[in-house]
């Protein structure tokens, strides 16, 4: 059968009809118990592989184009087990410096504890990565488009070095989503999601995703299975059911973003506006040629106070999370971010007039209405 478009695998792949009722979705199995005699393979939540566990996984690794997928109760959880089930004490591991915080944080205070070796590669340039391989480099970790600075990276040269090093490479895919993204195509081996975003795309949901080929899969259920990190059936079924409109949303999402941006770029009371999708975006061209889709997230600098601004907003809500249906506006420097210093933030470009926007499925109109009121409203 030839592929499937993205929209047909978020409605139908993976489902687990029920053979009594054929019924059109998954039920819910809540069992924790399951019978080991008469079955090829036994079943229990921390295995990962109970019917709920394994339906949505069957629908995220194939809207990745990867061989297995695991789902886990959290983006932190899958983050965490991912890169605990490659490193070991003594070994070495490359990170974009550019991350979502709480990886950030997590790897800064985790892996030093494990005597494990980092390097934090302060560019964008693949060669820069080559040039922190070391004789114990075992994984390069990367996130783009970033969080929160929307910065791109070209993943097919940091998957060619990961190869020719027999280095394995990791991306955090969030803010894309596998709408618009889809890096082991382009040699990627282990894709990562905070499902809690796009994937449930409500804000209602906690679960993360580890997507690989089936060998690299199966050496993460190795240490998958002792850190615990499982989703229950009710959350898969949320998560299952949410991913049925994911490629619908997110393409709205994108249109939305597009509009916004280039509204806002124009605009007198912005300073910057960080979106890929914008042709003066540094590294246009390289999202273009590796994304379908530009994302719903961008980033954007207000002078003045940031607060008085996001407390002027009606319909757009401050919130931390980010990839559900309604638009959420946070300041990375306040929440994501707080944890690093506020020097280091600066480093990588985060001032605290960043504001970073999570473009919702509302008529894009509505929401330029609603920013245009809060501008206005901060500049007096
Ligand atoms: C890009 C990115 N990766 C990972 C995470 C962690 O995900 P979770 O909060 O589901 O553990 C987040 C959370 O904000 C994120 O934005």
């Amino acid at each position: 059968m030839s592929k499937q478009s993205k929209s047909t695998i978020c409605v139908h792949a993976g489902t687990k009809v029920d053979p009594a009722t054929k019924g059109m979705n998954t039920p819910i199995y809540t069992s924790t118990a399951y019978d080991y005699v008469d079955v090829d393979l036994y079943a229990y939540p921390r295995y990962f592989n109970t019917p709920n566990q394994r339906a949505v996984a069957e629908k995220v690794a194939q809207l990745e184009n990867g061989e297995a997928a695991t789902i886990f109760s959290s983006g932190m959880a899958a983050i965490s087990t991912a890169l605990f089930a490659q490193l070991k004490t003594g070994d070495h591991a490359i990170f974009q410096n550019d991350l979502y915080g709480g990886t950030h944080n997590a790897i800064t205070t985790e892996l030093t504890r494990y005597g494990i070796e980092f390097t934090l590669v302060d560019s964008l340039e693949p060669e820069a990565y080559a040039k922190a391989i070391k004789s114990n480099t075992k994984v390069i970790y990367i996130e783009t488009p970033s969080n929160p600075l929307l910065k791109i990276v070209d993943i097919k040269a940091i998957a060619d070095i990961g190869k020719s090093h027999n280095v394995i490479t990791l991306i955090d895919n969030t803010f894309a989503s596998p709408i618009n993204q889809n890096p082991i195509d382009l040699g990627i081996d282990i894709v990562l999601h905070s499902g809690t975003k796009y994937l449930g795309g409500h804000s209602d949901l906690s679960c993360g995703v580890v997507v690989a080929s089936k060998s690299i899969n199966d050496k993460l259920w190795d240490s998958a299975i002792h850190f615990g990190g499982s989703l229950e059936p009710q959350s898969c079924y949320l998560l299952e059911r949410s991913m049925k409109t994911l490629a619908l949303r997110v393409k709205q999402q994108n249109e939305n973003a597009l509009k916004i941006a280039q509204h806002l770029e124009q605009h007198k009371l912005i300073n910057n506006v960080y979106y890929p999708g914008l042709t003066n975006h540094p590294q246009h061209d390289l999202a273009k040629s590796q994304m379908k889709g530009f994302g719903g997230m961008l980033s954007f600098e207000v002078p003045g106070n940031p607060d008085k601004f996001v407390k002027s907003l009606s319909l757009i809500k401050s919130a931390m999370s980010l990839g559900g249906v309604e638009s959420t506006i946070t300041s990375p420097s306040q929440t994501s971010h707080s944890k690093i210093s506020k020097e280091e933030r600066e480093k990588v470009g985060i001032s605290d007039q960043l504001l970073r926007f999570s473009v919702g499925i509302e008529e894009a109109d509505d929401l330029i209405n609603d920013l245009e009121k809060a501008l206005h409203a901060n500049s007096k």
